[in-house]
């Protein structure tokens, strides 16, 4: 894959090479035996117009070096610099020996081509850099707590700092877009994780094991999230661990206050999801909290909007049951079957949330806290919804235009919006 120039990658190359020198380590070489580069020659913005879209002899990636490169060192001293600076990393620093397990790991080498692209992202996509850094603490509570040995450590830390790297392959617009992406944005941002497979596996001799836990670090144990695999199997126990640990990462990135209540409610809203062990290990990594949550949209008008999710589901529970009877092929009908499993979870933590009950809806305008926790899960399900709808369409659409069109009324029932509809569309019957 890495023979072709990627033009998103390229660009930042190109801009690290602003502020710091690129260098070709070698001759670089088109796939016909051209020379495009000299080595030792500096990379500059010349260096776009002759690659771009150029396969090549040897990947860009193994062939440049920059000067200062990122080590395996500046990211734990980076780690602690933002533990020092928010409260959530820093109550792991503080109650666990989680940085000694970091610590101890200094010498590790980061493999060239991926010391190139970490040193991009830390100069030029500063959230994204403190995600991955984040994703290591957390993961490095969690280990400490769940007492993992030296080998899973290792693999762990090293899966966390890389995890999202593939999304330096991906149009930018999509990746930090504030906006809620359609199917086909997210199309390009959901194939984020097997890019970083491959980048570990075509450019490094890691472990095959870290390839593994990027690769599966947004997969969920109950088979929603993305990319998919096969219902039977398990993801990696490490890449269940990484998942929590993204899931807590993104929370603490984005939330004031209460972010230990939050993540907790995140991580147990639909208890099938995630490792249980694992997020027990988290919570007692992060101690206990006073602070209550805050939701986002305090006006959200919470009974309507829970009645209207819980309608949504039940009517794509409907759904995903006709297709899972009338769809034609194989593929179709199990992965309808699949949505009908994980929604019928929804449903579940729907009501053990309580917030259908009118009655109880009224007498929770006495407790904001607890009002203010029904909002949040009732936006934690609504989410899920939307991300069911999404990776949905990615499956059939590579599957088949067969697959889509039988799928497509399941895919509006779970959210019409992703698709580009209205909120509430619904399929035209199928001729
Ligand atoms: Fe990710
Ligand atoms: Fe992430």
């Amino acid at each position: 894959m890495f023979n072709t120039v990627n033009q998103h990658c390229l660009d930042s190359i190109v801009t690290l090479s602003k502020n710091r020198p690129v260098s070709a380590d070698d001759d670089i070489f088109d796939d016909r035996g051209n020379k495009l580069w000299a080595r030792g020659q500096h990379i500059s913005s010349g260096l776009q117009e002759k690659l771009v879209r150029r396969k090549l002899a040897r990947p860009l990636e193994s062939t440049l070096t920059v000067e200062g490169a990122l080590t395996f060192a500046d990211v734990i001293d980076d780690c602690r610099k933002l533990a020092a600076k928010q409260s959530l990393l820093e109550r792991i620093e503080a109650k666990a020996s989680a940085f000694s397990l970091i610590d101890d790991l200094r010498n590790i080498a980061i493999p060239g081509p991926l010391r190139l692209l970490l040193t991009a992202v830390r100069e030029q996509h500063h959230n994204s850099y403190r995600h991955m850094l984040a994703c290591m603490v957390i993961s490095a509570g969690i280990a400490e707590q769940a007492k993992l040995d030296d080998h899973d450590v290792k693999v762990l830390m090293l899966s966390a700092l890389l995890h999202d790297l593939g999304e330096m392959y991906i149009n930018p617009d999509y990746v930090r877009s504030s906006r809620q992406l359609n199917c086909m944005e997210w199309k390009h941002v959901a194939s984020h994780p097997r890019i970083g497979q491959l980048l570990v596996q075509e450019l490094t001799s890691l472990p095959p094991a870290v390839g593994l836990c990027i690769l599966q670090h947004h997969r969920r144990l109950d088979g929603s999230g993305y990319p998919h695999f096969d219902g039977h199997l398990s993801p990696h126990h490490l890449a269940a661990l990484l998942a929590i640990a993204d899931t807590a990462a993104g929370i603490c990135a984005r939330t004031k206050s209460g972010a230990v209540s939050r993540i907790a409610l995140a991580l147990k809203v639909v208890p099938e999801e995630y490792d249980r062990k694992y997020v027990s290990a988290l919570l007692v990594a992060l101690g206990d909290e006073t602070e209550s949550i805050e939701c986002d949209e305090p006006d959200c008008g919470c009974h309507d909007k829970a009645v209207e999710i819980a309608h949504r589901i039940a009517a794509a529970i409907r759904v995903a049951e006709a297709s899972q009877q009338q769809g034609t092929t194989p593929f179709s009908r199990e992965l309808a079957g699949n949505i009908r499993g994980i929604l019928s979870n929804l449903e579940k933590s729907m009501r053990s949330a309580g917030v259908l009950e009118a009655n109880r809806l009224d007498s929770l305008d006495q407790d904001p806290a607890l009002l203010n926790e029904i909002r949040v899960a009732v936006a934690e399900l609504e989410w899920r919804l939307r991300d069911l709808a999404r990776n949905t369409f990615v499956r059939a659409e590579i599957k088949g235009a067969q697959e889509l069109r039988e799928l497509t009324g399941l895919i509006l029932a779970l959210d019409a919006e992703a698709l580009g509809h209205p909120a509430g569309e619904q399929a035209p019957p199928q001729a």
